[in-house]
């Protein structure tokens, strides 16, 4: 099973294959997912600091470009725990004014997920060497 770690060292392990936001949620983490995990709002954004994945849907791409995101951040609505991660959620229900986190995603990747290559990122190019 994948280890998630977070930056404050906290540590779970994630069923194989399980959405990120969703170990993030079940984990104890108040991660927003405000559009439901469809690749639409960018509230389940997090920072990678080792473990990225270099694929990435294409839905996910396409949101991030828009936002200006791309090589910053990935959506953790569009990431499946394949392997060990060490992130930073950014944006939770208890550190903004919203009184939930969003509706809970499905357990399967919305929209079905076309799969690309992600582009370098900082993360990568700074902490995977
Ligand atoms: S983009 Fe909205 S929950 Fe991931």
């Amino acid at each position: 099973m994948p280890e998630i770690t977070l930056k404050d060292d906290r540590q779970f392990h994630a069923p194989s294959g399980k959405r990120l936001v969703l170990a993030l949620e079940d984990n104890g983490v108040d991660i927003l997912h405000r559009c439901g995990g469809h690749a639409k709002c960018t509230t389940c954004r997090v920072q990678f600091i080792r473990g990225e994945p270099t694929c990435m849907t294409e839905a996910e791409k396409e949101r991030l470009e828009a936002r200006g995101l791309l090589g910053e951040v990935r959506l953790s609505c569009q990431i499946l725990c394949e392997s060990d991660m060490t992130i930073v959620p950014i944006n939770r229900v208890s550190s903004s004014d919203v009184e939930d986190a969003g509706p809970r995603p499905a357990d399967s990747i919305t929209p079905n997920p076309v799969w690309v290559d992600a582009p370098a990122s900082r993360s990568r190019t700074v902490h995977n060497t």
